[in-house]
């Protein structure tokens, strides 16, 4: 059961948590009480993709963010975080989750989990010098959760206290089942309490897992809440039937709309973006694959909108409503 003390962070999900996706959620069915934003990329040559950088400006954003980083070079990231601190960003986090081969063969995201004297290194060096609150998202390990024991002491040593850990693997990508006991066999090890994260679908597993893991305060939700953008809020005990489901979605994706369609960087790709989120928001309805069908087959913003329109008069899943 939710507790007043519990914190739901909303997960990275990258090219969808962006701030359009944040602000909109915070403003019709809320839930969230900080997000992680999606990784920025750092290069040698100090290139930054602008939109990403400019995604967590303290400005723009109506949640608390922490902004991400996914490198292993430490100068890189002192660089990119003293950006974030002149945005007005409070907190920024390593990527050491990412589990894409391109990514972690190059010793980036999950692939750092198998060198614990390079991320001895890494954290150490960050910790010391980085301008604002430095935190971690990490897996159980790329290969086997052993991996993690030995990231745990370094972890302590610098007292990272602010620790998210998705319960998987990172060859797992984002398949198969987390592992739970993993997950709880670190807690002794740790001298902090870490984020919760992985495969919250609904409010029954939020309710069985914060059962099982009183302890555990903060937990970090993704994929369900691109799909149900009122889970959150319903794990907080509110209840919406279809009408006021329906009305705070048609809400959310008019911002979203009209943020897309107002930002220079965005317009032109308006309906690739959109395309991005109705992956995830098909499940709202209950005959998802023929609303998906529709969206995909849209080529202009006007039969998109179209197909908006005739999408919100559509049945909204059982699953979903409480
Ligand atoms: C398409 C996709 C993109 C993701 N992008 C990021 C990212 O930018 N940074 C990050 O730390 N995790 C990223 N993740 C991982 C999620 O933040 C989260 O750890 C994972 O999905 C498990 O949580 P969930 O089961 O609640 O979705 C991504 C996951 C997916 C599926």
């Amino acid at each position: 059961m939710f507790e007043p003390d519990h914190h739901l962070v909303l997960a990275p999900i990258k090219g969808v948590t962006n701030y359009i996706f944040r602000n909109a959620l915070e403003a019709t069915f809320g839930g969230a009480d900080s997000a992680i934003a999606p990784y920025i990329v750092t290069k040698e040559s100090g290139e930054l993709n602008q939109r990403q950088l400019f995604d967590v400006d303290f400005t723009k954003n109506q949640l608390p963010t922490t902004a991400q980083i996914l490198t292993k070079e430490v100068s890189q990231f002192l660089h990119v975080a003293k950006l974030y601190k002149d945005m007005g960003v409070k907190k920024v986090n390593l990527n050491m989750g990412c589990p894409y081969p391109m990514v972690a063969n190059r010793t980036k995201g999950s692939g750092l989990l198998l060198h614990p004297e390079k991320v001895e290194r890494l954290l150490t060096e960050i910790k010391e010098k980085c301008p604002i609150e430095f935190t971690v998202k990490i897996r159980l390990g790329r290969e086997c959760t052993s991996e993690i024991k030995k990231i745990i002491p370094i972890i302590n040593d610098l007292e990272i206290n602010d620790l998210t850990i998705h319960a998987r693997l990172g060859k797992q990508i984002y398949k198969g089942s987390v592992d739970i006991n993993g997950f709880e066999e670190c807690l002794p090890l740790l001298r902090t309490i870490p984020t919760y994260n992985g495969d919250i679908k609904s409010v029954t597993d939020f309710n069985r897992l914060s059962k099982r893991m009183p302890q555990i305060k903060k937990w970090m939700i993704g994929r369900a809440a691109l799909s149900n953008p009122a889970l959150l809020s319903q794990i907080r005990g509110e209840v919406f039937n279809e009408q006021t489901y329906r009305s705070k979605f048609i809400k959310m994706h008019q911002m979203m709309s009209y943020e897309y369609l107002n930002s220079a960087n965005a317009k032109s790709d308006y309906l690739q973006r959109m395309r991005e989120h109705w992956l995830y928001f098909k499940d709202i309805f209950e005959n998802e694959h023929k609303v998906y069908k529709k969206i995909k087959k849209a080529k202009t913003i006007d039969q998109f909108h179209e197909v908006i329109e005739w999408a919100m008069d559509q049945e909204i899943s059982e699953n979903i409503l409480n």
